[in-house]
């Protein structure tokens, strides 16, 4: 039985060591997960992946002015598509492993991957995600955000509110040659001091030349575990915060929509993120 190889940091031969390969080499030799070479994105790289994300916020800024009580969810898809589309760009979950819409609609209990239907209808007092994803140029970026359907319970907001400070304490916590551990450490200790729950099946993902690349981020762990995180790597971090449970199951009828087991609502916000030597750039602003 094989184990699933650790990634390999290699140098070209004959090529002298950068500080980043010594850094890199340093805890690869503690026994550390690092990355490969082809997840430190180039400039040119960053620059498409920053372009497709011009789109992607372009597309949020769109749904934020129009969403409202008694729309269907299949008109946000609608608006979702054709935005993208006429800005020379696809939307990435069309088609994506069989997935029929252009965007995730996820109302309330729903964690995300809520499939868009005519049926669906906001009500007043609903929070909803919309996360949208953007190829452009063959350059991936993905965020998502909540909105508020007119007036909510106090508890609703205060979840849409703590799920936005759990990204924001996520991408505090991501230092150049951090884990994604760290991150992961600081948001759970976020959701739970305000009486709320992680989502553990789901996580944040490496992103820009692929929709879903190494590394996962989980929104949950311990400090200086998983990946190391250096200057150069693209990824999302995308905390799912539930009111109840952290329990979650797939809706069996489209084998997609996430719901949570005790069926309490649940929130999310989402950016995709360049490291910097000095921190974390939102590529998705
Ligand atoms: N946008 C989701 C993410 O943040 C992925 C959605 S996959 C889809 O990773 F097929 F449901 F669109
Ligand atoms: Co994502």
């Amino acid at each position: 039985m094989f184990h699933k190889r650790m990634n390999r940091w290699r140098v070209p031969k004959g090529a002298e060591l950068t500080e980043m390969d010594k850094k890199i080499l340093y805890y690869q030799n503690k026994g550390c997960l690092v990355p490969t070479r082809k997840l430190i994105k180039t400039p040119e790289q960053i620059e498409g992946i920053r372009r497709s994300g011009v789109i992607n916020t372009g597309v949020l800024d769109l749904v934020e002015e129009n969403i409202h009580a008694g729309m269907s969810t299949a008109e946000i898809d609608k608006m979702v598509y054709d935005y993208t589309v006429s800005h020379g760009a696809i939307p990435a979950p069309l088609n994506y492993e069989g997935f029929p819409k252009s965007v995730c609609t996820s109302i309330n209990e729903v964690v995300c991957h809520g499939i868009p239907s005519e049926d669906e209808i906001l009500e007043e007092g609903d929070i909803i995600n919309v996360d949208v994803s953007t190829i452009l140029d063959g350059y991936y970026s993905d965020a998502s955000r909540m909105f508020i359907i007119g007036k909510t319970t106090p508890e609703k907001e205060k979840l849409v509110r703590v799920a936005k400070e759990c990204l924001q304490v996520g991408m505090e916590a991501a230092k150049p040659y951090c884990f994604v551990g760290d991150i992961g450490n600081a948001i759970e200790k976020h959701a739970r001091k305000n009486g709320f729950s992680i989502v553990r099946d789901l996580c944040g993902h490496g992103v820009g030349l692929e929709f879903h690349e190494e590394p996962d981020v989980e929104h949950f762990g311990k400090k200086s575990t998983g990946m190391l995180l250096v200057p150069g790597m693209v990824f999302t971090i995308e905390p799912m915060v539930n009111m109840g449970t952290w329990e979650v199951f797939i809706d069996e009828e489209d084998g997609w929509t996430v719901v949570t087991e005790d069926e309490l609502p649940s929130a999310q916000w989402e950016h995709t993120f360049l490291m910097t030597d000095n921190g974390l750039e939102i590529l998705t602003h």
